[in-house]
């Protein structure tokens, strides 16, 4: 049997619900489609934004969105998107698919989607084919509250009191898609723009400098360059991480079939975000003892092969169970790492790689992901519990997991336990000790693998959890194979 032992004693601090944010990119049908539609769309919409897609979103309590990119970002010039639309510059996509982008949705239609759903918006900024100018005065038109020429275009184009966006990221992947650089030179560069961008009354800016993709010796030279030479003018660092199968990146797994090797496999891979945070957060101490510097993972999640017959720009794919024991396995490890992890960004939100919500023409499906992110809601901005798992190594052949992942919170004296037994295909009994029991209730998502939610039909969805019983002065788990569990006990 398993355990978990619970000290609500003992906390690393409170859970940031940025935690729990997401990625939007002009990518593929991410937002053309997928969040925006126009006004005149048939599709049922506020202001051109999809109104089932913002519901879904609002219902999981999105705290913040990571807008224009990606890779796209360090392409995009904002000013081609504000005015009016029929004048907008056009442009062809050439990360994703070389499609027209008409830039319908620029800056004013970003932050009416934030405003609908009720969060933060976090934009990043073009360094690689931007200038600094360019990035200050996108800053000076979103936050400024004087009387300039830029300032004046926001009021012509009905915005007049300013936005005061706080979250702004400096490149994307600048050591890849956003320029190739060395850290030496992007650390420079990161000083040079954050310099131009200033805090005006009232909004003080949040500057994200762009991290490391991965956990090998140029990645941690990468962090350790960054943190030596411009820890001190940073607020956040980030790091990227995708889970995927396969010998590479041309020969990735797929969403709905694989092996037992591969289910595994791709959960391994998700469990070393665990070791990522460690390695990163070590260096980062060094500099920074205190932890002033935040850890941001904006990009995060499954990325598997396109799905036949569709653009591989595009980057569609379905969505399994296996891919919501992923985003258990991870927001788990945030939970865990609270002290380090101020942000983190699901890749993507509608349509493009681990989506909480697919679309097709005026239909919406909700992913086995959006599930989990809704069992998880309560730790947003929760004190983080300590959560002492022990449990065993399984898998198949080399690729080996925990059998169980926990984390838990508790807020205004309500203690939340979320817990994934990783097993494919055997049921888990764990003890859960903790110092005072009350009454538990619990959700749970569960499905073979495999299962997925279409368009026709959704089965793969949250359900009351009746395998929680008290025993030995806690619980007992009966946990399905391949399942998810939100208990709260008050
Ligand atoms: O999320 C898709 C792409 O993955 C992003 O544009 C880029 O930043 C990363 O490589």
């Amino acid at each position: 049997m398993d355990r978990i032992t619970l000290n609500p004693g003992r906390s690393a601090g409170v859970i940031n619900r940025n935690i729990y944010g997401h990625f939007s990119e002009h990518l593929g049908r991410c937002i053309y489609g997928g969040i925006y539609v126009g006004e005149g769309s048939p599709i049922p919409n506020v202001n051109g934004m999809r109104a089932d897609v913002v519901d879904a979103l609002r219902a999981i309590q999105i705290p913040v969105l990571r807008w224009p990119g990606g890779c796209f970002a360090d392409e995009y010039h904002w000013q081609d998107g504000i005015g009016p639309k029929a004048d907008r510059r056009r442009m062809v996509n050439t990360n994703w698919g070389h499609v027209v982008e008409d830039n319908s949705f620029g800056t004013h239609e970003f932050m009416e989607l934030c405003r609908q759903l009720g969060c933060a918006p976090y934009i990043n900024a073009n360094v690689g084919s931007g200038t600094v100018r360019e990035m200050a005065e996108w800053v000076e038109y979103l936050n400024s509250p004087g009387d300039s020429t830029v300032v004046r275009r926001r009021w012509a184009n009905g915005q007049k009191e300013p936005w005061g966006v706080r979250y702004w990221g400096v490149g994307n992947e600048s050591w890849g898609c956003g320029g190739n650089m060395r850290p030496e030179y992007y650390a420079d560069e990161y000083l040079r723009y954050q310099t131009f961008c200033r805090d005006y009354p009232g909004s003080k800016l949040y500057r994200i400098a762009c991290g490391p993709g991965g956990g090998g010796d140029s990645w941690l030279r990468w962090t350790e360059v960054l943190m030596e030479r411009a820890g001190r003018n940073m607020d956040a660092l980030t790091l990227h991480h995708y889970s995927l199968t396969g010998p590479d990146w041309e020969h990735k797994g797929r969403a709905l079939t694989f092996d037992k090797g591969e289910y595994y496999e791709l959960l391994e891979h998700a469990a070393w975000m665990d070791n990522l945070i460690q390695r990163h957060g070590a260096i980062m101490d060094r500099f920074d003892p205190q932890r002033r510097v935040g850890l941001i993972v904006d990009e995060w999640g499954t990325w598997h092969q396109v799905e036949d017959g569709t653009n591989p720009g595009f980057l569609y794919q379905q969505n399994a169970m296996r891919d919501a024991l992923v985003a258990a396995i991870t927001l788990n490890i945030f939970n865990r790492h609270c002290d380090r992890v101020v942000m983190a960004n699901l890749a993507q939100t509608v349509n493009v790689l681990q989506s909480v919500v697919l679309t097709d023409g005026d239909r919406m499906l909700l992913t086995p992901t959006w599930h989990v992110f809704d069992l998880y809601k309560a730790h947003q901005g929760a004190k983080q519990v300590d959560c002492f798992v022990e449990t065993d190594r399984i898998g198949e052949g080399e690729r080996r997991v925990d059998r169980i992942s926990a984390s838990a919170s508790e807020k205004d004296g309500v203690l939340t336990l979320t817990v994934a037994n990783c097993a494919m295909d055997e049921a888990a009994e764990v003890q859960v000790s903790l110092p005072r029991c009350g009454q538990a209730n619990g959700r749970i998502l569960t499905a073979p693998a495999h299962a997925f939610n279409d368009f026709d039909n959704s089965p793969v969805r949250a359900v009351a959890f009746d395998g929680v019983r008290a025993a030995d002065g806690g619980l007992r788990l009966e946990l399905p194979p391949c399942s998810v569990a939100a208990i709260t006990i008050s």
